[in-house]
């Protein structure tokens, strides 16, 4: 594997830019000690570039950012800028066209990070979320009757198509292959939803006695599901779900594990040649920019995904376990708890990374 890595850069609004100045920091650590070479390209995307410009994601910048190995992103969103401009025309435009069809979320407790969950420890609290990346509800299917009338009416429609759900399980059974424990949870709602989950109903259970006889499966509703990670995480390892219930269920995932300063989620397409993007899983907190209070460590988690996407396993443990351990000693992950700020955190981790 290529030990020159090609990756695009997107410092975004708001926080996005402080955060993803520590996440460079341990990158290059990283590089540093693990004789990688990084060919950063910087790409001014977002909600300022929009304000400036007009411009959302140019159809040129698109093209280069599929020549690119992976795709840093740290976080957009403007509060100037009308809610769904950037979401959809940057973060799911990308998602879509570079077909980054898993929205791989893991949820891990670090040793003496504080959860809410009272007597839970690290031992209960590590699972991976799989999210289909591409379809569901975030399809936008759907539109308008009789719109801006007392007699509107709106359709939102989740299109669940076999090939999309199977190509999502198949990675789902494949990670839980990789974990101690061969268990897979699919998240639903068969008794309601009875045309999509009866699909990935089948879908699960025909792949997996087919191909993954060895992975034991389990399915819940997605209500239970939010019951039982907050009551007993423990239960669950790997978890595969639709992209609506996935993009849900990951937030509690996240506050879990200690909140949205320390939650980082991959958007992978796994094909040969397909281009990855990594985020962390929290948005640009734009009240905050400047403060230097925002908690860089998911953005640096996302790194670490990234790295492992790319097949440097070796550095991206090496970054998680400095992660784990300066989250251990920080009195908190969330805005302003730290003790320390933002550039102080990332510094820490790039000190026990460069070794
Ligand atoms: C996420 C975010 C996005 C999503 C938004 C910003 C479009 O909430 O990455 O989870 O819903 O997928
Ligand atoms: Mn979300």
């Amino acid at each position: 594997m290529s030990k020159s890595l090609n990756i695009a850069v997107i410092h975004g609004d708001g926080t996005g830019p402080e955060v993803m100045r520590e996440g460079l920091k341990v990158l290059g650590a990283a590089a540093a000690r693990f004789g990688l070479s990084l060919n950063l390209t910087d790409y001014d995307l977002g909600g300022e570039r929009h304000l400036r410009t007009g411009d959302v994601l140019p159809d040129s910048v698109l093209e280069e950012l599929k020549k690119q190995d992976a795709i840093y992103l740290s976080a957009i969103g403007h509060p100037d800028v009308k809610p769904g401009v950037l979401e959809k025309g940057i973060l799911l435009r990308l998602r879509f066209e570079l077909d980054q069809y898993i929205n791989l979320r893991p949820v891990k407790l670090y040793p003496g990070v504080q959860t809410p969950l009272r007597d839970k420890t690290a031992e209960h609290i590590d699972f991976v979320v799989v999210r289909e990346n591409t379809e569901g509800l975030y399809a936008g299917a759907g539109g308008y009757l009789k719109k801006g009338t007392p007699d509107e009416i709106a359709i939102q429609e989740s299109i669940n198509t076999r090939k999309g759900a199977e190509r999502c399980l198949r990675y789902a059974f494949d990670l839980a292959g990789t974990r101690p424990r061969k268990q897979l949870h699919l998240v639903g709602k068969t008794n309601v939803l009875t045309y999509a989950f009866d699909l990935w109903e089948r879908a699960f259970n025909e792949v997996g006695a087919a191909d993954y006889p060895s992975i034991d499966r389990k399915y819940h509703h997605v209500d239970a599901c939010c019951m039982f990670m907050v009551w007993a995480p423990e239960q669950y390892d790997v978890i595969v779900t639709d992209n609506m219930f996935g993009d849900i269920v990951t937030d509690i995932g996240a506050m879990i594990q200690g909140g949205l300063g320390i939650s980082a989620s991959g958007n992978i397409n796994p094909e040969p040649g397909g281009v990855s993007m990594f985020e962390p899983v929290g948005g640009s907190a734009p009240q905050f920019t400047g403060k230097n209070v925002i908690n860089p460590l998911a953005c640096i988690n996302a790194g670490a995904m990234m790295l492992k996407a790319l097949g440097h396993g070796d550095a991206a443990n090496c970054i998680e376990s400095a992660v784990a351990k300066v989250a251990g000693e920080l009195p908190g992950l969330g805005v302003g708890e730290m003790g320390i700020g933002t550039d102080a955190v990332g510094d820490r981790v790039a000190a026990i990374v460069a070794g």
